[in-house]
């Protein structure tokens, strides 16, 4: 059953662990998974994120940083979203065009009807069925970011997390709004809950989710 689930919030919103952990359960029940992330999910991607985050690179301006975005979501939805739907599998992404719109939308204030023509052309069309907000308050989600970076000793993607307060609310406030205009297709999970509970969260909404698709 090819099926497209996204997954989005602010940085330290735990989006990667839930991942795993419903691309497990999924696989436990016979599906077949494919789990990518943007930017990055293919190596022209990878190289472009590599730019994109790198902290040399913090006097990017906002619309080069839209268009790099682009790109790297047209060649990651050509070599891998695309064949995969195709193939019948379930494609699990961590952030996708929402992304886009959140963080260069709401939070660079760029153009949102620019971004969504961009978001069409880069992604050939294909929208999310399902769309899992995890949401919590920029301190948690940041304090735990930073965590990680300090953890891993890796500051190669340090750039977004040191971002200005302001920009983190108005993303989240972004996300928000988004979720609230397109209720069909996202829901929003409460993050700043312990992961197992976050976990049943976003297996009941796919079952959910599931059962209304088969009953169409
Ligand atoms: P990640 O930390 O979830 O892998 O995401 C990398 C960063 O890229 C994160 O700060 C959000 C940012 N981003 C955008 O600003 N616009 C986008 O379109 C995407 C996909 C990510």
């Amino acid at each position: 059953m090819a099926c497209f689930i996204t997954f989005e919030g602010i940085e330290g919103s735990g989006k990667t662990t839930q991942i795993q952990l419903l691309d497990e359960q999924l696989r436990g029940q016979g599906h077949q998974v494919v789990v990518t992330r943007e930017p990055g999910g293919c190596q022209i991607a990878d190289r472009i994120r590599g730019i994109l985050l790198h902290p040399d690179n913090s006097a990017m301006v906002p619309r080069a940083e839209l268009l790099l975005y682009a790109a790297a979501r047209a060649q990651h939805v050509s070599e891998v979203i695309r064949p995969a739907l195709k193939a019948d599998k379930i494609v699990l992404c961590d952030r996708f065009t929402d992304a886009t719109l959140a963080y260069q939308g709401y939070g660079r204030e760029l153009d949102q009807e620019l971004i969504k023509q961009l978001n069409l052309l880069a992604s050939e069309e294909i929208r999310p069925d399902l769309t899992l907000l995890l949401d919590l308050p920029i301190e948690t989600g940041l304090g735990r970011a930073l965590q990680r970076e300090v953890d891993l000793q890796d500051n190669t993607e340090g750039r977004f997390e040191r971002e200005a307060f302001a920009f983190h609310q108005a993303v989240r406030n972004g996300y928000l709004a988004l979720a609230a205009a397109e209720v069909q297709r996202f829901r929003v999970i409460k993050a700043d809950r312990p992961q197992a509970e976050i976990q049943r969260q976003i297996l009941d909404q796919i079952e959910q989710f599931f059962q209304q698709r088969q009953s169409r």
